[in-house]
């Protein structure tokens, strides 16, 4: 029922001992979303604790000895932070939309960019398009999206892209979702300018986003808000303002 794509196998990309979707498996258990109750994801209870396991476990090397203090001045270098382990608040946003809101994926091709643990992907199978893509640039969430998606009895094409590539995804997809995917200047700008080419190419192109430092929001047009619950440990609150966007034109 989900498809896999982006040179990876059944079980995902192996680094170290275990396949990606074992370490999928082994690191998470299941659980509803806060705001989409009606889509369970693995989930990670400890966000620093799971990002030392993924380094350990799964890419079979050291955790450095000044933990993230290290990474985070340069002094170490590490695989990037498990964002497929959680709902983000995007994610929560705009899957919310979308379930709320079936017509606008009822029936169409749908890209889900940034993908993380494939939330959004799996809202819009749930809502009824007609097909669903999702990409990502990080192979365990590649098959996060592939086990989740299977846990919720939706299909979804799994594929590695890199959005600064211009790596959009999905063959001509009729609407291209994103959420949670401002957060770093080349990101941001990058997936701006995908989106720009989407619709100008004739897709419906929707955002979420709870105002990260580089939502381009002078480009934007609010469609909804919703008050989201999100993991304290993660966003230093219980819960974020998230906007569901349309691009101005
Ligand atoms: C904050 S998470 C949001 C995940 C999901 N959309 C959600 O809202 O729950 C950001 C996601 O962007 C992905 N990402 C980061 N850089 C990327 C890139 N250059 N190309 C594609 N995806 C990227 C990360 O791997 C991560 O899954």
């Amino acid at each position: 029922m989900v498809s896999g794509g982006g040179g990876t196998g059944a079980g995902g990309r192996r680094l170290g001992a275990v396949t990606a979707e074992e370490f999928v498996l082994a690191a998470t258990e299941p659980g509803a979303v806060p705001f989409v109750p009606e889509i369970t994801l693995r989930m990670a209870a400890d966000p620093f604790g799971l990002w030392e396991r993924t380094e350990v476990e799964w890419a079979g090397r050291e955790w450095p000895a000044g933990g993230i203090a290290d990474i985070a001045s340069g002094r170490a270098t590490a695989l990037p932070p498990p964002f497929w382990a959680f709902p983000w608040a995007g994610g929560q946003g705009l899957a919310r939309y979308v379930l709320d809101n079936p017509g606008t994926v009822a029936g169409r091709a749908v890209l889900d960019m940034a993908s993380g643990s494939g939330l959004v992907a799996i809202a819009a199978a749930k809502a009824g398009a007609a097909r669903v893509t999702a990409t990502d640039i990080d192979p365990l969430a590649l098959s996060a999206v592939r086990v989740n998606a299977a846990a919720n009895h939706v299909a979804v094409t799994v594929r590695s892209r890199d959005v600064r590539a211009g790596g959009g995804g999905g063959e001509a997809p009729e609407v291209v979702l994103v959420a949670d995917a401002f957060y770093e200047r080349d990101l941001a700008e990058q997936t701006l300018a995908l989106l720009r080419r989407a619709e100008d190419g004739g897709a419906r192109v929707m955002l979420a986003d709870p105002g990260r430092a580089f939502l381009p929001t002078s480009e934007l047009t609010a469609i909804a808000e919703y008050e989201i619950p999100v993991v304290a440990a993660l966003e230093n609150a219980d819960s974020k303002r998230v906007t569901v966007y349309g691009l101005r034109c």
